[in-house]
């Protein structure tokens, strides 16, 4: 198989991988999301795998199919996701956090369906989701490395060292999501990558699934 002659570089790691949008329920029929495919994060497990990990992935939901024994969780929920991850965490060597997580949910209208009889606008409140990552940050131990990704649209630089600090990440990488071939959607992408050590490299356009090859190799050998 693929795996057997893959390097095994990664044996003894347990990673676990968040991936995909979450989805918010607003009501029978609603809900709030984004477009992410869930693509990275696929890569970024695939290449865990590959190389010899154990593989825990915490999906939203996304299509992908994956190598029976990487052990795949299926949420909807930004909170669904919060309790998947800061289960399995004590037990990871490693976490990457891809998961483009609803920050804000909208309060639910009901169980039922919203009918639109006698609205001619609608206002819908949010609430906060946890951070999922930032909780994990703070759970880490000596002995656990955390990748973080960012999502931006301006200041790359100062954002991504930002989120790197707050979230107490060993890596960050930062995608330009604005810009054409990366970010969401995209079977490319090119990032922005930053260590705890202050170390920074820019990635040229890139397939994804070279993308999470090299921050494995970028993590590895760091
Ligand atoms: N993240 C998370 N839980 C959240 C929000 C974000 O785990 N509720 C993670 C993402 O998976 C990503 C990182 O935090 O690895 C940064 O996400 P991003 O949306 O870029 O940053 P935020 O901290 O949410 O800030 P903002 O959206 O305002 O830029
Ligand atoms: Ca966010």
């Amino acid at each position: 198989s693929l795996r057997a002659v893959s390097p095994d570089d990664m044996s003894g790691k347990h990673v676990l991988i968040t991936l995909g949008p979450t989805r918010e329920k607003w009501d029978a029929v609603r809900f709030w999301s984004n477009p992410s495919s869930g693509l990275m994060g696929a890569c970024i497990a695939m290449a865990a795998w590959l190389r010899g990990a154990k593989v825990t992935v915490v999906s939203g939901p996304v299509n992908w199919w994956f190598p029976e024994d990487i052990n795949v969780i299926k949420v909807n929920s930004a909170q669904q996701m919060f309790d998947a991850a800061t289960e399995v965490w004590p037990s990871c060597t490693t976490g990457c956090f891809t998961a483009a997580v609803a920050d804000f949910k909208p309060i639910p209208h009901g169980e039922g369906k919203f009918k639109k009889e006698g609205s001619s606008a609608l206002r819908v409140d949010f609430d906060t989701n946890p951070d999922i990552l930032k909780t994990i940050g703070s759970m880490k131990k000596d002995d656990q490395q955390l990748i973080g990704f960012a999502a931006e649209t301006s200041n790359i630089q100062e954002a991504a060292k930002g989120k790197l600090e707050r979230k107490n990440l060993d890596l960050i990488v930062a995608n330009p999501i604005n810009k054409p071939g990366a970010g969401f959607e995209s079977s490319t992408n090119s990032v922005y990558v930053l260590d705890r050590a202050g170390r920074s490299e820019e990635w040229p356009d890139l397939p994804k699934t070279e993308v999470a090859w090299r921050i494995w190799d970028h993590l590895l050998l760091n």
